[in-house]
């Protein structure tokens, strides 16, 4: 904890430093994350907010992680389901989540490292919790169709489509039959997901990296990979979770 915060106020002197020597040239350094690194960028805003990393999360992008799971994850697992939460980023959910865990599997997959590596500390110590780095286009189970429940939040409003078909791919390959994924999207065909674009690009720097997609394109994919959708529900940030269950 001491070497992240002496080496983040090293970085910041530094930033500061070259800063003002090529501020006369109208130049500047900033800082650049990983590709969808967000967790590192959210500490540190949360950290400048004063704030709980999540605690700033939930209030921020508007994320009522309790409230969400207990109406669509909570009712179909029990503490012995064998799930996955793909792209957990801070943990905002993955916390909630591997309270519930506790003699199944709880299986926690991101991209990256640092997300990895930050909710290893972050999350109280629960042997049913596995962490996997993945490859960024696949799931890294061997084995197929022994999977409960997947579930991802605010990843696919920030990967274009190939990325969706793919995890949607590899999510109906480890569900048992009759087992669910559970995910949101930014649904482009419905006046919130609409406002979600037109407020993005009203701002002076829009998120460049949103997708949105039509309930159409969404409902084709899901339903081309062995999914039916049995739940629809509109979240207060404009994105819609989709509940599919495996044929
Ligand atoms: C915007 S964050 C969302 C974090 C969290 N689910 C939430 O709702 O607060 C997106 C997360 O997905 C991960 N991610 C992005 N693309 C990915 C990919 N192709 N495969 C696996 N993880 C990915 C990122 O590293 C990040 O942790």
């Amino acid at each position: 904890m001491k070497t992240t915060s002496v080496s983040d106020s090293m970085i910041t002197s530094i930033k500061r430093g070259i800063n003002a020597i090529l501020s006369p040239l109208d130049l500047q350094i900033t800082r650049i994350y990983p590709n969808q690194a967000c967790t590192l960028q959210w500490l540190e805003e949360a950290k400048q907010a004063g704030m709980e990393i999540n605690e700033f999360i939930e209030k921020d992008q508007l994320k009522p992680a309790l409230r969400e799971l207990e109406k669509l994850v909570f009712p179909r697992i029990s503490a012995t389901s064998r799930i996955c939460e793909l792209g957990p980023g801070s943990g905002c959910y993955t916390r909630h989540l591997n309270n519930k865990i506790s003699q199944g599997e709880f299986h926690i997959v991101d991209i990256d490292t640092f997300a990895i590596e930050f909710l290893k500390s972050y999350l109280p110590n629960n042997p049913a919790t596995h962490f996997h780095l993945n490859s960024g286009t696949s799931l890294p189970f061997e084995s197929d169709g022994w999977l409960d429940l997947g579930f991802c939040t605010s990843m696919f409003t920030g990967v274009n489509l190939t990325y969706f078909y793919r995890y949607l791919q590899e999510f109906s390959r480890v569900l048992k039959p009759g087992g669910f994924f559970v995910f949101d999207h930014f649904d482009i065909s419905t006046d919130a997901g609409w406002k979600v674009l037109i407020e993005n690009m009203a701002k002076k720097d829009p998120v460049y990296a949103y997708n949105y997609h039509s309930t159409e394109t969404i409902d084709k994919v899901v339903s081309l990979l062995g999914f039916k959708i049995v739940d629809r529900y509109p979240t207060i940030r404009g994105s819609v979770f989709i509940t599919a269950q495996k044929l």
